[in-house]
């Protein structure tokens, strides 16, 4: 059974179709990505999936739980962190959760206990004594993380998570999920940070003007959009002869020059191309570079997605 399971969703404002038939799923110890333009439908989704806004059709089941049908146990099962959050002022960190950890009905030495584990999980530790409104934005994003973990649920749901936050704070924020994703939660992340994204996601949900443009690994996407590896070489012989040996061979287009090599286009398999690196060697023309081109994310976003706000 998926963790989360967004089914057939439909959400109007109006005359706007914020979310259009939307159905995806996140499966446990799995990372998402939710990418998409402003105004694409990410937050309206993820606010159906953390029971705060009703759908017009089609259902979010979290651990198999309609958030329709019983949204109070759906609710204990997932923690949303929104991309904006309103706190208490004069209070403490510590208070803060406190509070919330009560209100999640948490008692006595489990309480205690369950504070102690998400501060120090999320390095509040040694700022549990600070005031709410003295902290820096990435100290809030760790504050609202560590109250999304309270009640330990097994999906989180994470809006715009990196947002604001300084290099060493985003790295330390991909650790944290990481670190939630081998621990078995099912994590839903919308970010407009990509090269981040694609380093901690196992695969991601494309949307545009409410529309679920693709989802999958972002490998098996990049293949459906471009059935062809990039491939770059480099050998120690002229440049010009290692083009005409590349136009030889087959399963092989569009030949450019890049850096101090050439890179290729490539439809073969890796046989084929382990065959294709015997021939350069036996060729004489010595290659000593030689790699497939990386899936960059952000070239599935721009080539999926046309950028236009509704
Ligand atoms: N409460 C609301 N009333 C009317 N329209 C709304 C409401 N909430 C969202 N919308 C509209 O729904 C569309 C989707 O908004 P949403 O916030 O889900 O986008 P998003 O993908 O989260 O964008 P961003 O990347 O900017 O956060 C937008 O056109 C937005 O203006
Ligand atoms: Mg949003």
């Amino acid at each position: 059974m998926s963790a989360l399971e967004v089914r057939g969703i439909t959400k109007t404002f109006r005359a706007l179709k914020a979310v259009d038939e939307v159905s995806f799923t996140v499966e446990p110890g799995s990372i998402c990505g939710f990418i998409g333009p402003n105004g694409a439908g990410k937050t309206t989704t993820m606010r159906i999936c953390a029971t705060l806004d009703l759908p017009d059709h089609g259902d979010v089941l979290v651990d198999g739980v309609s958030v329709l049908e019983e949204p109070r146990l759906a609710r204990k099962k997932l923690g949303f962190m929104p991309d904006n959050y309103g706190a208490y002022p004069h209070t403490t960190i510590r208070e803060y959760l406190d509070f919330y950890a009560r209100a999640y009905g948490l008692r006595g030495k489990a309480r205690k206990r369950t504070v102690d584990q998400v501060t120090s999980f999320t390095s509040l530790g040694e700022l549990q004594e600070k005031l709410i409104h003295t902290l820096s934005k990435g100290m809030k994003q760790r504050l609202c993380l560590a109250k999304t973990m309270l009640h330990d649920p097994s999906v989180l749901i994470l809006d715009e998570p990196a947002a604001g936050l300084d290099p060493r704070a985003r790295v330390e924020l991909r650790e944290l999920v990481k670190a939630l994703g081998s621990m078995g939660k099912a994590l839903l992340i919308s970010s407009h940070i990509l090269t981040e994204l694609a380093e901690m996601c196992d695969g991601v949900a494309v949307i545009e003007s409410g529309k679920l443009l693709a989802t999958g690994r972002v490998g098996d996407i990049q293949k459906r959009l471009q059935p062809h590896a990039t491939i770059y070489v480099r050998a120690l012989c002229e440049r010009a002869e290692l083009e005409k040996a590349l136009l030889e061979e087959p399963e092989l287009a569009n030949v450019r020059s890049e850096r101090q090599g050439l890179a290729f286009d490539y439809t073969g398999d890796d046989e084929a191309l382990a065959r294709l690196v015997e021939r350069l060697v036996a060729r004489g023309l010595k290659p000593v570079e030689f790699a497939g081109g990386e899936v960059k994310l952000e070239d599935i976003f721009m080539s999926l997605t046309q950028g236009k706000l509704q």
